[in-house]
């Protein structure tokens, strides 16, 4: 069997680096005092990324699993993307959304062209271009309220819904509609008027959705939530509810979208009533670099006006630029075939450590290349095994492993992903 003979060729952990007299330590004892302390980082300091992998300051190698949280979807440094950021860096950066350029417009040509043509939201009409997932939700949140202000300009149509375990973003807005105490609590008051339901409960539906809501906000793959699939039924479900109250839906594609899960859109595999009216992206969207863009159909464009929303940085030319590439490569049918296949290829792998570990690896969950694996325990212990083993994953929910590569990862990487995967698992049993 695969799995055992690697655990034979198993390496070791490495060595541990001591931080007191490694160049890591050196440079996070010295920059660490300056960073505002909003994560709690691992040892390892990145210095360079190519296509699967990083390496850190010591030259140690890491594939990564993660991609940069679902970013780097073309891999680490595609290299046409280096070419066009030096091509357009001399030509135009920024002038303002004040004026017109070349790219902004074409970006969000291409972006409503593909979406119609996915089979996801067939009445696309055009898009905001801004700077990060937050940003974008923030958009769609302000759209949706001006939709319900237009239709009701008494005010009684302006609540949002929104999901347990949804991850939006951490502005106000956008963290709002993300109902997780720990990220809510120490900047309580949120903004009035939004409202919590459970994922893939229809029978709720009828009394979450009602005449008072402007818009509902949902991921089709909750990511941070923990890789939890809502179900075509429940999608179904809600956007007719959606539509008999005359609300907004909202789609946040941001972790999920952009050919993650083998379709352009998470959602394009769905029936025409079940669209949204509102799609934000981002993340896979700059393949590192930022932006994040709001799609929306006419209903909603239409009742969009000048100066009612707006960004500096958003939609500048470089950022464009590298997305009209960007979404190029992710349209591409072999591509999102791929996705498919190197799925499989992981889910083979999980199955096997369920087999393996059934105490401990409960579920699989997810689609394409967004994926997670349940287990019972926190999985800490794992992340940080498998890191001194040279792969990088994250995790999601509670006691989630999430498993969110690059889409043009090879199987022969994903395999020797899952190797390391399982030699970590072994070594916390012990
Ligand atoms: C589904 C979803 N929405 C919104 C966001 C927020 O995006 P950003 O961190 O770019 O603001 C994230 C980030 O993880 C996300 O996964």
């Amino acid at each position: 069997m695969a799995f055992r003979a690697s655990l034979r060729l198993a390496a070791a952990a490495r060595p541990a680096i001591r931080p007191e007299d490694s160049p890591s330590g050196t440079l996070i004892r010295e920059h660490a005092p300056f960073m505002v302390a909003t994560y709690a980082r691992p040892p390892p300091v990145f210095v360079k990324g190519e296509g699967s992998y990083l390496w850190d300051v010591e030259d140690r190698k890491y594939l990564d699993f993660t991609a940069g949280i679902a970013v780097n979807s073309l891999g680490h440094c595609d290299a046409k993307m280096a070419e066009l950021i030096a091509q357009q860096s001399q030509t135009l950066i920024h002038a303002s959304n004040l004026y017109y350029n070349p790219w902004t417009g074409a970006l969000s040509k291409l972006l409503i062209e593909q979406t119609r043509a996915s089979g996801g939201m067939h009445d696309a009409a055009a898009a905001f271009i801004c700077n990060s997932g937050s940003e974008a939700n923030e958009a769609g949140i302000k759209f949706a309220r001006k939709v319900g202000k237009v239709l009701r300009p008494d005010g009684s149509k302006t609540e949002i819904v929104s999901f347990r375990n949804a991850f939006h973003g951490r502005t106000m807005g956008s963290l709002s509609a993300t109902p997780n105490p720990k990220y809510q609590a120490p900047f309580a008051p949120m903004v009035p008027g939004f409202r919590v339901g459970d994922l893939n409960d229809t029978a709720a539906l009828p009394d979450l959705v009602t005449d008072a809501t402007c818009s509902v906000i949902v991921e089709p793959i909750q990511g941070e939530g923990g890789v939890q699939v809502a179900s075509d039924e429940f999608l179904l479900a809600l956007a007719k509810r959606c539509r008999e109250v005359g609300a907004v839906l909202h789609f946040d594609e941001i972790q999920c979208g952009l050919s993650r899960t083998g379709t352009f859109w998470a959602h394009s595999h769905l029936p025409k009533e079940a669209h949204p009216d509102i799609i934000t992206t981002a993340k896979a969207l700059g393949n590192g670099f930022p932006i994040g863009a709001t799609l929306v159909n006419e209903r909603v464009a239409e009742k969009i006006k000048v100066g009612d929303h707006g960004t500096t940085f958003g939609g500048n030319p470089l950022a464009c630029r590298l997305g009209v590439y960007i979404v190029e490569r992710l349209a591409e049918k072999g591509l999102q075939e791929g996705v498919v296949k190197k799925g499989e290829v992981f889910r083979k792998g999980f199955e096997a450590l369920r087999a393996k570990y059934p105490e401990l690896v409960k579920e699989v969950r997810g689609k394409g290349l967004i994926l997670g694996l349940q287990l019972s325990e926190d999985p800490g212990a794992i992340v940080k095994a498998a890191r001194e083993r040279g792969l990088l994953v994250i995790t999601a929910g509670t006691n989630t492993l999430r498993f969110v590569p690059s889409l043009v990862m090879s199987e022969q990487e994903i395999q020797e992903g899952l190797r390391i995967l399982e030699e970590a698992i072994e070594a916390t049993r012990q």
